[in-house]
């Protein structure tokens, strides 16, 4: 795949010497009499679940960091969750045949059959998951994660997780009226969970465990006895488990193992997938769930009541993107673990850092050597050295005192990054 060239502002809509602004529109000057707000007008009260649920951190940092881009500001962004390069054009080129076709109509809920056949076909070849098409909802992947919070939790129950772990599992747990039980992992065990920490977190609340591998924000793969160990207690336990393994693809050493492949664990697991990693699909909004036909009954009714279903003509080149050529995705894997080799080099010469050299995904989780809050750190660094990454604490208590490092960058971006990053740690 093709490298995508960081967005300068275009020189022809740059402001020259003398432009003016265009004059507003008379009509337009003027906010109509109906729309101002009136004495005793009040703005809609937020219900209280949306209380102490944050809007996504990762998200704000990335709006912050265009909006600093835009200014003319040179900032080296390792914020980025998602693949810098273009879409194959393959893909492309079967979503423009599905426009030029007229595809552009509600599809069933759940998704085209032939894309929830492909999905299914493509989980069990790579997966081992026992599944067929009637066990596949199409809905984007965060998507399948906010459903699967409100279809499967209660208000009272409790969800185990990792700490640290991406943002939106507690923000989706806590919206269902349900409790995030973290449990620590460590830098020194390549912040694998342990199962038994995991045993001993469990009371008569516990509902459902979440996992996710390969990790974000640590890049970490868990192991297949730790899945077999994780997944013998939630047998044991009648827990039901959500598998986010949305960067299955994204592996350099060893291999990605499924939960719902190890037996007995089928019925009870919900996994979550898409395109958007893989393929560098991320503005496509399509993903999926895999689980058993009584659970995806259940999603596709939320489904229907939310988003009806997911946009059609980008469903045909998802169906293409699986199974068509996958040589560009392989090149992919290939470009992230040349830049992830680059990045630990870099990072174990700065003093003050240490790092680990994860699996997988296309995340860093540097441990930095101060006192100084994440929050801090990231900010200070993003003022002063134009480098912008994400405060470890994002992501769970146990994330504080590291930052995450997105390599979805070029080697060049990586080598002036870091270097800024020297220098700053220097000063600090
Ligand atoms: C761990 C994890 N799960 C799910 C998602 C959401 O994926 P999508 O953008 O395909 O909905 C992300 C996106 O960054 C992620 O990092």
């Amino acid at each position: 795949m093709a490298a995508k060239k960081l967005s300068k502002v275009p020189e022809e809509v740059k402001m020259k010497k003398g432009d003016k602004p265009a004059a507003v529109e008379k009509n337009h000057s003027k906010v109509p009499e109906e729309v101002k707000t009136k004495k005793g007008d009040k703005p809609a009260t937020a219900a209280k679940r949306l209380s102490g649920v944050p809007a996504s951190g990762t998200v704000a940092l990335s709006n912050l960091v265009s909006q600093m881009k835009s200014m003319g500001i040179d900032i080296v962004s390792f914020s980025m969750g998602e693949p810098d390069f273009v879409t194959p054009e393959n893909i492309v080129e079967a979503c423009k045949a599905s426009l030029n076709e007229g595809f552009t109509h509600y599809t069933p809920s759940a998704g085209i059959p032939e894309l929830r056949k492909a999905i299914a076909a493509k989980a069990f070849s790579d997966n081992r998951i026992p599944c067929t098409a009637k066990n596949v909802l199409v809905t984007p992947c965060k998507h399948a994660i906010f459903m699967s919070a409100l279809a499967f939790l209660d208000p009272g129950d409790e969800v185990i997780l990792p700490d640290p772990s991406w943002v939106s599992y507690e923000a989706c747990i806590r919206l269902a009226g349900a409790k995030p039980v973290y449990i620590p992992t460590k830098f020194d065990d390549n912040f694998i969970i342990d199962p038994s920490l995991i045993s001993a977190s469990i009371t008569p609340k516990t509902k459902m465990i979440v996992l996710n591998s390969p990790s974000n924000p640590t890049g970490s793969v868990i192991p297949c006895e730790t899945i077999k160990d994780i997944s013998k207690i939630a047998i044991e336990n009648n827990l039901t488990v959500l598998s986010d393994e949305i960067y299955e693809s994204i592996i350099y050493e060893g291999k990605h193992h499924s939960v719902a492949a190890v037996p007995d664990m089928f019925e009870r697991t919900i996994t979550i997938s898409g395109l958007s990693k893989t393929y560098a699909m991320t503005g496509w909004r399509l993903g999926w769930a895999i689980a058993s036909e009584k659970s995806i009954k259940e999603l596709d009714k939320l489904q229907t009541h939310s988003i009806s279903c997911c946009v059609s003509f980008t469903q045909p080149a998802a169906v293409e993107a699986i199974n068509g050529p996958q040589k560009e995705k392989e090149n992919m894997v290939k470009e992230f673990k040349k830049r992830r080799d680059l990045a630990v080099d870099l990072i174990r010469d700065i003093k003050g850092l240490d790092v680990n050299v994860p699996k997988g995904a296309f995340y860093l989780f540097p441990k930095y050597d101060s006192k100084v809050k994440s929050e801090v750190l990231c900010t200070k660094m993003l003022e002063e050295a134009h480098v912008a990454v994400t405060p470890g604490s994002a992501f769970g208590p146990c994330g504080e005192g590291f930052f995450r490092l997105s390599y979805a960058a070029s080697e060049d971006q990586i080598r002036e990054g870091l270097s800024r990053i020297k220098k700053f740690m220097n000063n600090l």
